[in-house]
């Protein structure tokens, strides 16, 4: 059976023109005007964009003493409803620290579940021989990036030395390596000192993790990185000084990349001061949002090239979940959601106040994470060859975002009341529509993949090459010259 999207304006990161797409099993087959099908899905109207690559959720993770309470199920569906069509998620080893026990935990909880395509990054939460042998595991297993928590401290956390000794075995592995950014340590420092002087409400966990304690880390961490000869990845961009370490490490010609978050293009610091204790804790996340002046530098990022890429940290704790830390700021279970809700903030926010244009708002969804996460250009594209996962988006549908018409499973939602611009009229997963606007879709739990994501990107394989040729040699010396030992 062959489809074909008819009548639509086909954006890439490059490009936008009108043409049809014919689409033939699960892949893409031709681009071109006036295609013929055995069926069409009509585009009238609508850009046609590749799916978006969500880079960095957290379903059912457990964590901070509870599980997230978004499932593989609800998650990969309010992405798709949303026009997001491949989601990676992060694998957390369990008490006996295994990566390979983790990546079959997590096989086993996503596969039968998951409506779309997924991948995994792992977490590197300790450091030792096994994990060393076992992340050649992860990367013959299709997991080619591994995350340290440079916060998180006595649960998560790693030191200096365990990220150089990782980053190094990423190195030899052609894998990625990527930071979670925020001085641990000093974190922890600081919520125990506001703990002690009575300090214990929401508001205080953003005081705790200032954006300073961001930007040392991000910038600890590319220096890390560069001592050890390899690329990086900081997730979850909250502010400027994060940002101006890795913009400066890109003028030098260092391989970084920066993920800002949807809620930290959005949203800010002052929801932190609400005096209902829920919505405060419900927006409570690692690292916190910030105030609106870190908002348009991390847009302009977007747009200069500086950061690549806008994720959503989907981390979703019910309201019930977050009364953990009524008492104590550092007890809430850090997370916010987003997923669903991306790619229309993003074209809200983004393309119709002009910061962006269509082709980086693709750019940003979807291509750049499936080149830096070596998938390209089975996924993140729209040419021949390349999966079928496409969304035909309407600029016309607009919607008020509400937990009360949203797919998560969660109570409530950060974007309670934004109104978005438009929508996905249809997103085809692998050639199969499983998504269409008002017409009742229902999730199809089970059908979603895992993408193995092969390692030696271009990008890590070039860096190699400039350090090969660019590290210093020993000085050659004539022996004769050389004083003769005692
Ligand atoms: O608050 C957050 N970001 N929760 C999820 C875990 C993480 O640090 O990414
Ligand atoms: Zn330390
Ligand atoms: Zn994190
Ligand atoms: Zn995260």
């Amino acid at each position: 059976m062959s489809k074909v999207i008819k009548g639509g304006t086909v954006v890439t990161a490059d490009r936008q023109w009108k043409a049809d797409i014919l689409v033939e099993g699960e892949v893409i087959k031709e681009i071109g005007p006036d295609l013929k099908g055995d069926e069409y899905v009509d585009a009238e109207g609508a850009y046609v964009i590749p799916g978006g690559i969500d880079p960095h959720t957290h379903l059912e993770m457990p964590f901070m003493g509870t599980t997230a309470a978004e499932t593989f199920e609800s998650g990969t569906w309010a992405a798709a409803t949303g026009g997001t069509t491949m989601l990676v998620d992060f694998c957390l080893p369990g008490a006996d620290g295994s990566i390979k026990n983790a990546i079959n935990e997590w096989h086993r909880k996503s596969a039968p579940q998951i409506c779309s395509d997924i991948g995994y990054h792992m977490a590197i939460t300790g450091w030792n021989e096994s994990i060393f042998d076992e992340m050649k595991y992860a990367v013959d297993n299709g997991v080619n990036s591994f995350k340290h928590f440079m916060a998180y401290k006595g649960a998560l956390m790693v030191e200096d030395d365990e990220m150089f000794a990782s980053f190094a075995r990423c190195k030899e592995l052609g894998a990625l390596p990527m930071v979670h950014a925020e001085n641990g340590d000093l974190v922890d420092l600081m919520q125990k000192k506001f703990l002690a002087e009575g300090k214990t409400g929401p508001e205080w966990h953003a005081r705790s993790r200032p954006p300073e304690f961001e930007g040392e880390a991000a910038n600890r961490a590319i220096t890390i990185a560069d001592a050890a000869g390899t690329p990086l990845y900081i997730v979850h961009v909250s502010c400027e000084q994060a940002h101006e370490a890795i913009r400066r490490a890109r003028q030098k010609g260092m391989r970084v990349y920066g993920e800002p978050l949807i809620q930290f293009l959005t949203l800010d610091e002052s929801e932190y001061l609400n005096t209902d204790w829920n919505h405060a804790a419900q927006r409570v996340m690692s690292p916190p949002f910030r105030g609106k002046e870190h908002q348009d530098g991390l847009w302009a990022g977007l747009q200069s090239g500086s950061l690549q890429v806008v994720a959503t940290d989907h981390a979703a704790f019910s309201t019930e979940q977050k009364r953990m830390g009524l008492q104590d700021f550092t007890k809430i279970p850090n997370g916010s959601n987003g997923l669903e809700e991306r790619l229309a903030m993003l074209w809200t926010y983004g393309v119709e106040t002009g910061r962006l244009t269509p082709e980086e708002f693709v750019a940003a969804t979807s291509t750049n994470v499936a080149k830096i996460l070596n998938i390209y250009p089975r996924k993140g594209a729209l040419v021949p060859g390349a999966d079928a996962d496409i969304v035909v988006w309407d600029p016309k549908i607009s919607k008020t975002i509400s937990a009360s018409n949203h797919h998560s499973i969660i109570d409530y939602n950060v974007f309670e009341g934004k109104e978005v611009s438009a929508q996905a009229r249809y997103t085809l997963s692998r050639g199969e529509v499983i998504w269409a606007w008002g017409q009742n879709s229902q999730p199809q739990p089970g059908r979603g993949r895992f993408v193995p994501r092969p390692a030696f990107s271009s990008a890590a394989k070039a860096l190699t090459k400039w350090k090969e040729l660019n590290s210093p040699r020993s000085v050659q010396r004539d022996p004769l010259n050389i004083p003769a030992g005692i």
